[in-house]
C-alpha cells in the first residue's frame, strides 16, 4: 500500500511554571505551549501483520518502547483493527531536547490512524489514549498556542497570534525529564514567585517576560548547559531579542524577535561561539490542522 505522509511538529514552552505537586509524584504545571514550523515526517502504510517502526536517528529505538509504536498498539486495541502497520519516522526535531518530538510523533500516529481508518474519534476520542502515553502528548492533538495545566496534559487552546521570529538552539538531549523534575524537587520545589503566565494571559501582547522554572535544575543536571544559557542570553542582549528561554526540561533554548534582522544578528553572534541556531516560525492551530498531511504527488 502507498504510505500516507504526515508532519509531526515540534513545540516550545513559551513559559513553564511549576506550581505544586500532584498525587503520584508528578508536578503540577502551568505552561504555555506553541508549535514551531520545525517538524519530523512520518510515513504510515497498512501491511499484512505486525507493527514496524523505523527511524533514521541512531538513538531513537524502532522497537515497542517507541512512543509512536505504543500509540499504534493503543489505536489497534481501541478500534479492534487487525492487520499491520509500517511506520517510518524521518527525525529532524532534536531528540530528548524539550521540543516534544517523541510526544508529537505519538500524537501524529493517533491522528493519522483516526483519519486512515475513518474512526471519527477526533480530539475528544483520542485524549485519554494521549494522556496515557505521556504528559506532553495531549497538547499535540491541538497544536498552536495553548495553556497546559495539571501534569501539562489539561489543554486549553489560546487565541494568541504569535508572529515573532524564532531562533531555536536545539539541545542534543542528555537531560532526562524525570531527573530534572527530581532535581527541581530536591532544590526545594515550587517557589512562591508570582505567576508571569497569569500576567501574560491578562495582557498577551508579547511573550517577553515568561520564565521556565526548570532551567536551574536542568543546568545542575547538565552543567555544560550553563555556558550555553549564558551565551544565548548575551546574544539576546546584543540583538534586542524579546525573550530567551529554555524549552520544557531542556536542553533546547529559543530566542524570540520582532523582526528578521535582529534574529540574523543573534544567529551570527551564536555562530561565532560555535552554537548552532535554527531559524523557524510559529504554526497556528489552523495551520497545524491544514498542514498535517503532506499530499502525495499524483
Ligand atoms: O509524562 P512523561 O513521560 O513525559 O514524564 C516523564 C517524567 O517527568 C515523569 O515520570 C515524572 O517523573 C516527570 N514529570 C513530572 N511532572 C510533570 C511531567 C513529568 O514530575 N508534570
Amino acid at each position: 500500500m502507498t504510505p500516507r505522509r504526515f508532519r509531526s511538529f515540534a513545540k516550545i514552552n513559551l513559559g513553564l511554571e511549576v506550581v505544586g505537586r500532584l498525587p503520584g509524584g508528578y508536578h503540577e504545571l502551568k505552561t504555555i505551549f506553541a508549535t514551531l514550523s520545525l517538524h519530523d515526517t512520518i510515513d504510515i502504510a497498512a501491511t499484512k501483520a505486525g507493527i514496524s517502526v523505523r527511524t533514521d536517528h541512531p538513538s531513537v529505538p524502532g522497537d515497542e518502547t517507541n512512543l509512536a509504536h505504543r500509540a499504534a498498539v493503543a489505536m489497534q486495541r481501541l478500534s479492534g483493527r487487525t492487520g499491520g502497520l509500517s511506520i517510518a519516522i524521518h527525525k529532524r526535531i532534536a531528540v530528548g531536547g524539550g521540543l516534544g518530538g517523541g510526544s508529537s510523533n505519538a500524537a501524529a500516529v493517533l491522528r493519522a490512524l483516526d483519519s486512515m481508518w475513518g474512526l471519527g474519534l477526533g480530539r475528544e476520542g483520542l485524549i485519554e489514549i494521549a494522556k496515557s502515553l505521556g504528559a506532553d502528548v495531549p497538547y499535540f492533538l491541538f497544536g498552536g498556542a495553548a495553556l497546559g495545566l495539571g501534569r501539562g496534559d489539561d489543554i486549553r487552546p489560546l487565541d494568541l497570534r504569535l508572529d515573532q521570529k524564532v531562533l531555536l538552539v536545539p539541545g542534543d538531549g542528555g537531560v532526562s525529564t524525570a531527573q530534572v523534575f527530581r532535581r527541581f524537587a530536591e532544590d526545594g520545589g515550587p517557589s512562591e514567585a508570582r505567576s508571569r503566565i497569569d500576567a501574560f494571559l491578562r495582557k498577551p501582547l508579547t511573550p517577553g517576560r515568561l520564565r521556565n522554572d526548570l532551567e536551574r535544575a536542568a543546568i545542575e543536571e547538565s552543567p555544560a548547559l550553563a555556558g550555553v544559557a549564558r551565551r544565548i542570553r548575551r546574544a539576546a542582549r546584543v540583538s534586542g531579542a524579546i525573550q530567551a528561554a529554555m524549552s520544557g526540561s531542556g536542553s533546547s533554548f529559543f530566542l524570540l524577535f520582532e523582526d528578521a534582522p535582529s534574529r540574523a544578528a543573534a544567529w551570527r553572534d551564536l555562530r561565532e561561539a560555535g552554537i548552532r541556531g535554527v531559524p523557524c516560525g510559529f504554526v497556528s492551530r489552523r495551520s497545524y490542522e491544514s498542514r498535517f498531511e503532506i499530499p502525495r504527488q499524483a
